[in-house]
C-alpha cells in the first residue's frame, strides 16, 4: 500500500496511508499522543520494584514509540527490554523523512533514533545502558509468547480498517502474552474493544485521552 509523510497539530510527522485514509499516529500530534497514552498512561502507571521492564510493542511502525520509551528508560534511570512486532517494516528512506529526532526536546533524541532503525532484526541490541531492543519482523498473529512482557503497547491501525486486529482472539494472544498483573494500553475506547479485552480476562480502565480524544484504554490482567 502506498505510504506518505504528513505533519500533524503539534509539528511531529506521521505516515499516512491514502487508500486506508489511516495515520500511524493521530492527526492531532503525533509525540504528544504517543507520550499521553503509552508512556503516561502505560510506562509510568508501573511499579517501580520492575527491572527490567519488559514491553511488547504491536506494531512497532516509525520506531516513535520505542524512541520515547529509550529517552525515558534514560531519565528515570530504568532498564528496559522492548521487542517491536511489524509486518511491514518502514523503509531507511521513510525513516530519513521522519522529524521525532529534531522535534523531542531531547539531545540524545538523533543518536537513538538512528541505533533503533540501524539495528538488524530478529537480533537484541543495545540502545543505550539501560535500553535493549529486538526489532521482529512477523505478522501479530504469529506471537507466541506466554507470560513474558510487563507491558504492551497495543498500538494497531483502527478497527475501522483492520477490525480482526481488535477482536477476542487477539486479545487473548495478548493476554497470554503478559504476565501476571501485566498491562496493555491502547488509545481506542471503542465499546467493542474494551468487552473483548474484558472477555479474555482484563480489567479495564477508561482514562482521558490525548489531546483530539476523550478516552483510551488501560487494561490490567489480574489473577
Ligand atoms: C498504527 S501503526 C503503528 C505505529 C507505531 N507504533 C509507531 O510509533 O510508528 C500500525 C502498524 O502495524 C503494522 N501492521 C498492520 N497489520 C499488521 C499485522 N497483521 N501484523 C504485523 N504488523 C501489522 C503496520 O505496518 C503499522 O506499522
Amino acid at each position: 500500500m502506498k505510504r506518505e509523510i504528513m505533519t500533524t497539530a503539534d509539528g511531529s510527522t506521521t505516515i499516512h496511508i491514502p487508500e486506508w485514509n489511516e495515520q500511524y499516529h493521530s492527526k492531532h500530534g503525533a509525540i504528544q499522543e504517543a507520550y499521553h497514552v503509552f508512556i503516561k498512561t502505560g510506562f509510568n502507571h508501573l511499579s517501580k520494584a520492575l527491572s527490567p521492564i519488559k514491553i511488547l510493542e504491536i506494531g512497532f511502525g516509525t520506531g516513535l514509540n520505542a524512541l520515547i520509551t529509550s529517552l525515558e528508560a534514560k531519565n528515570q534511570n530504568r532498564e528496559v527490554n522492548y521487542c517491536g512486532v511489524e509486518g511491514y517494516p518502514v523503509s531507511q528512506e521513510e525513516m530519513s523523512q521522519l522529524n521525532y529526532a529534531t522535534a523531542l526536546d531531547d539531545a540524545s533524541a538523533e543518536a537513538y533514533f538512528q541505533k533503533i532503525h540501524k539495528g538488524n532484526w530478529e537480533e537484541n541490541f543495545v540502545v543505550h545502558d539501560q535500553f535493549k531492543l529486538i526489532k521482529q519482523e512477523k505478522m501479530f498473529d504469529e506471537i507466541e509468547n506466554k507470560k513474558e512482557f510487563d507491558l504492551i503497547y497495543f498500538d494497531a491501525f483502527g478497527a475501522r480498517v483492520q477490525p480482526e486486529l481488535w477482536e477476542v482472539s487477539m486479545f487473548q494472544r495478548m493476554y497470554e502474552a503478559v504476565k501476571d498483573n501485566g498491562v496493555l494500553v491502547t488509545y481506542s475506547a471503542k465499546g467493542s474493544v474494551r468487552r473483548a479485552l474484558q472477555e479474555v480476562g482484563f480489567v479495564v480502565e477508561r482514562l482521558d485521552g490525548p489531546p483530539g480524544k476523550r478516552e483510551m484504554l488501560r487494561a490490567t490482567k489480574r489473577n
